[in-house]
C-alpha cells in the first residue's frame, strides 16, 4: 500500500512536472555590432526552478542567461498551457531604454520631466513568438545583490503584453476578437505614478498595416482625461484593468473588436500598451475567408451518343475570398478504367468576377473525351480546392447517361405504354380534326369568293 502511494505519488509528480510546461526557453539576444550590422548570441530564459541549485549552462554569458521573476505569473500560466505538440516558441532579447512614449495623447502619462530613480537599472525586452502566442515582456534586472553573479542574471516581468491568437481567420462579414491581455507589476511602488494606490493609468492602442500603409485604428487612455483620435471601422477595444487592488500585481484586456470584417480589414494589427517610461507592443494577423459553393451544369444529367463528345461541363464556384489558392480538378467517378480517375478532356478557368462585398467567382469548365458505351453511369466532378475549405475541398457531380443506354425499366414501360395511348389518341383527334377541316373548306368553297 505504501508502495503504490509512493507510486501514484510520482505518477501525480511526473504528470505535474510534463503538464507544466518548459522550463528554459532558448532565446537570442540581438545587439548592434560593428558597422551597422546585428550581432545574435545564443540567451536563455529561466522561468521555473526545481529545488536546488540553478542548472547550470556553461555555454552561455552570465549577462545572457536570464532567472525570470514573474510576478504577475504571466509568463508562467502562458507556458503551463503551451501545448506540446506546438512548435517551441522563437524568442528574440534586446536592451531596452525606458522612454517617454512619443504620441501625444499619452503624453498625461508622464507629468514629470525625468525618469524616476525605480526605473534604473538594465532592462531587456523579450519577444516571444510562436502559432499559439505572441509576447512582448520587459524585464528589469536587479540592482541588490545576486545571489549567484557568476552564473546567472535575476531579472523580474514588469510588464508583458501578450495574445493567444496570434493569426486569427475569419469568415466574410463577421465580427472578429483580437484577442489581447497584458499584465503589470512596478518592480517598486514609487515606479507607478504618486497618486492613489489602485491600477494605474494606461494607454491601449491598435495599428492596422495593410499593403504597406498603416493607420491608427484606435486609442485609449483610460483613467487619464485628453483629446482622443476617433475610432476607425467601427472598432472598439476592452480598454481595462480586471482587478482592482491596490499594490498590484495588475492584469488588464485590451481585446480588440472588429464588426463585420471586410478584406480590406486583412493584414497585422499592431497593440501598444503605454505605461509610464515603458511600452510593450505585439503583432497579430488578421486574414478573412470566405469559402465558395459549387455547382455543376448541365444538371443532372449529360446527353452524349456513343463515340461523341458530351456537351461542356461548367462548375460555378461562387461568392469566395481570397482569389489566391483556388485549384479546379475534374474527375470521373464509378467508370470503366476504376472508381476515381481524373476526367479527360480539355478545361479552363473563365476570368474573376468580383462581388461588392469584396468576394469572387469564376467557373471552370471542361469539355469532355468522346465517351464509350463503358461509361454509362458514370458521374462527372468538378472538385475545388481553397484554403477557406478542408484539405478534400468542395465538390459536385453530374452522372454521365450515353444516349440509348439506359434500357426499358418498368417506369419506361409504363411511359410507352402512355405515349402510345396519348399518340393514337392524338392521331385520332388530328383525323377527326382534318375531316372536320376538309368539310369546312368544301362548304366556303361553295360561298362567293370574296368572302375567303
Ligand atoms: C477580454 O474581453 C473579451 C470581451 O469581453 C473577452 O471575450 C475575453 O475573454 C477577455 N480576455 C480575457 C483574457 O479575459
Amino acid at each position: 500500500m505504501k508502495h503504490l502511494s509512493l507510486l501514484l505519488a510520482l505518477a501525480l509528480g511526473l504528470v505535474t512536472a510534463v503538464s507544466a510546461g518548459p522550463t528554459v526557453i532558448e532565446c537570442w539576444f540581438v545587439e548592434d555590432a560593428d558597422g551597422g550590422r546585428l550581432a545574435k548570441k545564443p540567451a536563455a530564459l529561466l522561468l521555473r526552478q526545481g529545488p536546488g541549485r540553478i542548472p547550470p549552462r556553461p555555454d552561455l554569458d552570465p549577462k545572457r542567461y536570464l532567472r525570470v521573476h514573474d510576478p504577475t505569473g504571466t509568463l508562467q500560466a502562458a507556458f503551463r498551457r503551451y501545448p506540446r505538440s506546438a512548435p517551441t516558441p522563437h524568442c528574440e532579447m534586446s536592451h531596452y531604454i525606458p522612454l517617454p512614449a512619443s504620441v501625444n495623447w499619452v503624453k498625461g502619462l508622464t507629468p514629470e520631466q525625468s525618469c524616476p530613480r525605480a526605473l534604473d537599472g538594465t532592462w531587456f525586452m523579450v519577444s516571444m513568438s510562436s502559432p499559439v502566442l505572441s509576447l512582448s515582456s520587459l524585464l528589469q534586472s536587479q540592482t541588490e545583490p545576486q545571489p549567484d553573479p557568476g552564473l546567472i542574471t535575476m531579472a523580474t516581468a514588469v510588464l508583458t503584453v501578450i495574445t493567444h491568437n496570434p493569426t486569427t481567420r475569419i469568415q466574410l462579414g463577421q465580427d472578429a476578437l483580437l484577442d489581447l491581455s497584458f499584465a503589470y507589476m512596478p518592480s517598486t511602488p514609487e515606479a507607478t505614478t504618486p497618486l492613489a494606490p489602485g491600477p494605474p493609468p494606461f494607454g491601449l492602442e491598435w495599428r492596422h498595416q495593410h499593403l504597406g500603409e498603416g493607420h491608427l485604428l484606435l486609442a485609449a487612455t483610460p483613467g487619464l482625461r485628453g483629446q482622443m483620435p476617433a475610432a476607425q471601422d467601427g472598432a472598439v477595444a476592452f480598454a481595462a484593468w480586471d482587478d482592482d487592488e491596490s499594490w498590484g500585481p495588475w492584469t488588464g484586456n485590451g481585446t480588440l473588436w472588429l464588426p463585420a470584417v471586410k478584406p480590406s480589414q486583412e493584414g497585422a494589427y499592431q497593440a501598444t500598451i503605454y505605461l509610464p517610461y515603458l511600452q510593450g507592443q505585439v503583432t497579430l494577423e488578421l486574414a478573412v475567408q470566405k469559402s465558395p459553393k459549387v455547382s455543376l451544369m448541365p444538371s443532372p444529367l449529360v446527353w452524349a451518343a456513343p463515340g461523341e463528345a458530351p456537351p461542356e461541363l461548367v462548375c460555378l464556384v461562387s461568392h469566395f475570398y481570397p482569389s489566391e489558392g483556388l485549384e479546379v480538378e475534374w474527375e470521373l467517378r464509378g467508370g470503366p478504367e476504376g472508381s476515381f480517375q481524373k476526367a479527360k478532356g480539355q478545361s479552363w478557368l473563365s476570368a474573376l468576377h468580383h462581388h461588392l462585398d469584396g468576394s469572387v467567382s469564376l467557373s471552370g469548365h471542361l469539355q469532355p473525351s468522346p465517351v464509350t458505351t463503358a461509361q454509362h453511369g458514370a458521374r462527372y466532378a468538378c472538385r475545388v480546392h481553397h484554403p477557406s475549405l478542408p484539405a478534400l475541398g468542395r465538390s459536385a457531380e453530374v452522372t454521365l447517361e450515353v444516349a440509348g443506354l439506359s434500357g426499358p425499366s418498368l417506369e419506361d414501360g409504363i411511359g410507352l405504354f402512355l405515349s402510345a395511348f396519348l399518340l393514337l389518341g392524338l392521331f385520332k383527334a388530328l383525323g377527326w380534326a382534318e375531316s372536320t377541316v376538309r368539310a369546312l373548306k368544301t362548304t366556303l368553297g361553295k360561298l362567293p369568293s370574296s368572302l375567303t
